[in-house]
Parts: structure tokens; sequence; C-alpha cells
């Protein structure tokens, strides 16, 4: 059984489950938009729409959880046939849930990974000819300072600032940022302002990624992308004179 004392599996809108966390009080992903999607919509697709031509992708997936980024990574690099080497590197600090895992329900888009997941729970790692795929139990804080200059894209999941803001902060992103590449680009579902201004206030610019079918999400990027939205920073600032980035 996955359920435990502190998480619970719950089904979300589109099919797929999620877990409820009752130490954060928050789900892992969106119920409304669904699970899977969200990492499709949210992190996947709008990343590689930029990345994919490239020979090998680094990917700091902020945190494992219950693991549908790396995931959704896979299942989209298979559906698009692609042929780059991918890279994913993902702190989570919570092991007990790591370990779990292999009696989490996952969705039939993910069967043909299990060997993946179980390796994981087992290994905290997995490795073939296309994908490595690396777990670090611990505090993705300190996990994120071992890297400069090596990720093309930062999935930016963890739980919302209000909950969990120490990965939210204007610091916090100065160490993201250390660790991307100078073109790298970061996807998060937060469109708070002061996750914005935390990202701004690091130099990266602020895009909109919305879509028909889920809410509005961000991609951050320290170069120009011309496939998004921009948002007006200075205009959105001269609007809430107060909005503040959360601080460590
Ligand atoms: C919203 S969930 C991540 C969902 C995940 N991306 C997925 O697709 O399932 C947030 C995760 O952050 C982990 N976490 C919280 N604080 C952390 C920290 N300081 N370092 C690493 N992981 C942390 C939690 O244990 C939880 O698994």
């Amino acid at each position: 059984m996955f359920n435990d004392e502190l998480h619970t599996m719950t089904l979300s809108e589109d099919g797929s489950y999620t877990a409820y966390s009752k130490e954060y009080e928050e789900h892992y992903h969106s119920t409304r938009d669904g699970a899977l999607k969200e990492s499709l919509v949210k992190h996947v697709e709008p990343t590689f729409k930029i990345k994919q031509n490239q020979d090998e992708i680094n990917i700091l997936d902020i945190c494992f959880g219950l693991g549908f980024n790396s995931l959704a990574t896979l299942y989209y690099y298979k559906k698009e046939s692609l042929k780059t080497k991918i890279n994913i590197y993902s702190p989570e600090l919570d092991a007990s849930l790591v370990k779990s895992l292999q009696n989490f329900t996952y969705p039939e888009e993910f069967e043909e990974f299990k060997h993946i997941v179980e390796a994981i729970c087992r290994d905290g790692f997995y490795k073939d000819e296309n994908f490595y795929i690396e777990v670090f139990l611990g505090d993705a804080r300190e996990y994120v300072k071992k890297f400069e200059n090596r990720f093309d894209i930062v999935y930016q999941d963890a739980f919302s600032p209000s909950s969990n803001p120490l990965l939210w902060t204007q610091e916090y992103f100065s160490d993201i940022k250390c660790s991307m590449k100078s073109d790298g680009v970061l996807s998060t579902y937060s469109i708070a302002l002061a996750t914005r201004l935390a990202l701004y206030e690091n130099g990266f610019s602020i895009y909109i990624n919305s879509g028909e079918d889920f809410r509005d999400a961000t991609i951050a990027s320290t170069s120009k992308l011309t496939t998004f939205k921009e948002v007006d920073m200075p205009h959105k600032i001269s609007c809430n004179p107060d909005a503040q980035p959360l601080r460590d």
C-alpha cells in the first residue's frame, strides 16, 4: 500500500492519481489540472519546445516527489521519438516517500517505466544508454549548490510558496541561476508576483505559459524567448509597489 500516516493517494481530474501530504497540507499536483497533465503542460512540453534539438539535455527536477516530472519527461521523449541524451538530477527530502513509490498507482502512460521506478526506489538512480536519473535524498537548497552552469531545464515544482517558502526565495533562485546554463529555462506552476519578482531580480525574463485547458503557469529564462508572451515586469512592479519577493 502507498498510503501511510503522511500520504494519501487521491484521484485527479485527468484520471491520474496524485497524493495528499498531511505534513504540508497540500496535494502533490493540481487535482483540477490533473497530475499527468500538469507535468506535461506546465513543465515538460513548454521547456522541450525550446530545448529538444540539443544532443544532450541536463534537467534539474525540484523536487522528485512522486516522480511525475521525470517520468513525464521519459514519456514525452518516447512519444516524440527524440534522440537526445537526457540526464535528470532530482533532490527529495522524503526518503520514505521515494522508497514507497513502487506501491504508487501510476497512469498507464508510465507502465513501461516500472523498472525505472523500481531502480530508483532500490538504488536511488537509473541509467541506460539514453537516460540518467539521479534522486538525491536530502535538502534541495544544499544540492543545487553543487552545480554550476549545468542545467538546460529546471522544473521548479516545490510545494507552494506559503507551505514551503525556502524553495521560493530570492536567495534560492540565485543559487538556481548559478546552476543553470546561460540559456537555460525554468518552468513553474506558480504565477505569484512574489515568485516572479524573485526570478526577475535574479535577471530572469518572465513569460506566461498558457493554454485553453489548464491554469496559467510561468516560464523564466535569462535569454530572450520568442515562443512565449513576456510579462511586463516593470509595469507589474509599478502597479504593485509594495510587492516583495520572499527572502531567506
Ligand atoms: C509538490 S511535491 C513535488 C511533486 C513532484 N514534482 C511530482 O511530480 O510528483 C514537493 C516535494 O518537495 C519535497 N521537499 C520539500 N522540501 C524539500 C527540500 N528542502 N529539499 C528537497 N525536497 C523537498 C517534498 O517532500 C515533496 O515530495
